[in-house]
């Protein structure tokens, strides 16, 4: 047989940076093809930094798979009867009124069941934990049609805390360790306006959450503390030039709040789940903010790792710039996992 070649660009249009990875299929192994990322500078010039992003990475798919986020995206963990999946697409749109804060015909619903259990011991009620996701259509409509408007061609519109679950699964898929399945493993993305956090166990996400606390107020942080202005602040936080030592103690309180609040959502997993959070991973470019990984490890007493997407895929293409592909890794784990729904058949 011939060998199918297909491909799959995974573009993560963050509040800050668009990130392009393009993945192809080469017979049964998937390789990185493309790669791209660039500063949007301003709202206006998104549509134009995503042009360039493809054109300087020579990305030559147009299909391509994207995610929304923020606070018109609302997703829930819910507990249901045991019910067939055609019956459960049919009790959606009235299960889903209980939980989503905006109008029905507001809002592209859809639901995936995550698990059966049994309630309590002896005639115990058949359950099944649901997931239900709610997004408001004109945010849906706004991102096909600015996508649709550049010439590509949007097959997937995922969510950004499950493109990260699947960048993580994928690159489990292709780590030469071999990985306990029933660990619950938290992922924290932190990114420019938020902070994704979302918890697994075996593959499967039993929580996620958005805390609107990022990059930018680490750097609003750094500017009110050292009384400077933002685009200074900004580049001090990017290379703190020999005053670590004052950025890392300005960026304290930002760092302690944001430690707070994902303690809070391991406190309400573990409430739910009576289980722990194993282990802990960090991505997303406000990652590598400095002081950021040994604050964490302080409030969460835990070693945290912080991890490459990108750590045990094929690179092929003479266009990639391995050294900025790997200077960026944590910063791909969305592109790259929606990228990995090239594997969706
Ligand atoms: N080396 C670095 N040190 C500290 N912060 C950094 C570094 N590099 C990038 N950042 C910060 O990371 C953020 C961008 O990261 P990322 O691309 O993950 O965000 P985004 O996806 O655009 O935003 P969001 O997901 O919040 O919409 C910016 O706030 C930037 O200042
Ligand atoms: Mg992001």
């Amino acid at each position: 047989m011939f060998k199918r070649k297909k491909s799959l660009v995974g573009l993560d249009i963050g509040s800050n940076v668009v990130k392009a990875i393009e993945l192809t299929e080469f017979g049964d192994q998937m390789c990185i093809t493309g790669f791209g990322s660039k500063v949007i500078p301003s709202p206006e010039a998104l549509a134009d930094t995503i042009v360039e992003t493809f054109r300087e990475a020579g990305i030559k798919s147009r299909r391509v798979a994207t995610a929304v986020s923020g606070r018109s995206v609302i997703v829930r963990y819910i507990n249901m009867m045991q019910m067939s999946d055609e019956d459960l697409r049919n009790a959606l749109r009235f299960e889903a009124d209980k939980y989503i804060p905006f109008e029905l015909d507001e809002v592209v619903l859809d639901c995936a069941k995550l698990e059966e259990f049994t309630t309590g011991a002896e005639g115990g009620d058949d359950e099944m934990k649901v997931l239900l996701v709610a997004v408001k259509r004109n945010l849906i409509d706004e991102h096909i049609e600015l996508i649709q408007g550049l010439g590509l061609t949007p097959t997937v519109v995922d969510v950004d805390s499950f493109a990260l679950g699947n960048a993580f699964e994928l690159n489990l898929l292709n780590s030469p360790r071999v990985e306990d399945d029933e660990k619950v493993i938290a992922l924290i993305d932190i990114g420019a306006v938020k902070t994704n956090i979302n918890i697994l166990r075996g593959n499967t996400s039993y929580f996620s959450r958005e805390v609107y606390l990022a990059g930018n107020d680490f750097t609003e942080s750094i500017s009110r503390r050292l009384s400077i202005d933002l685009n200074e602040a900004l580049q001090l936080k990017m290379d703190p030039e020999g005053r670590e030592e004052e950025i890392e103690e300005s960026l304290l309180p930002a760092l302690d709040d944001l430690g707070n609040e994902i303690h809070l959502s391991f406190d309400f997993f573990e409430n739910q789940f009576d289980r722990e959070v194993d282990e802990i991973y960090i991505s997303g470019g406000s990652s590598s903010l400095p002081g950021l990984k040994e604050t964490f490890e302080r409030i969460f007493d835990r070693r945290i790792e912080t991890w490459d997407p990108t750590e045990h895929m094929e690179i092929r293409g003479d266009r990639i710039n391995i050294q900025e592909l790997k200077d960026k890794g944590p910063q791909l784990s969305v592109a790259v996992g929606l990228a990995s729904r090239l594997l969706d058949r």
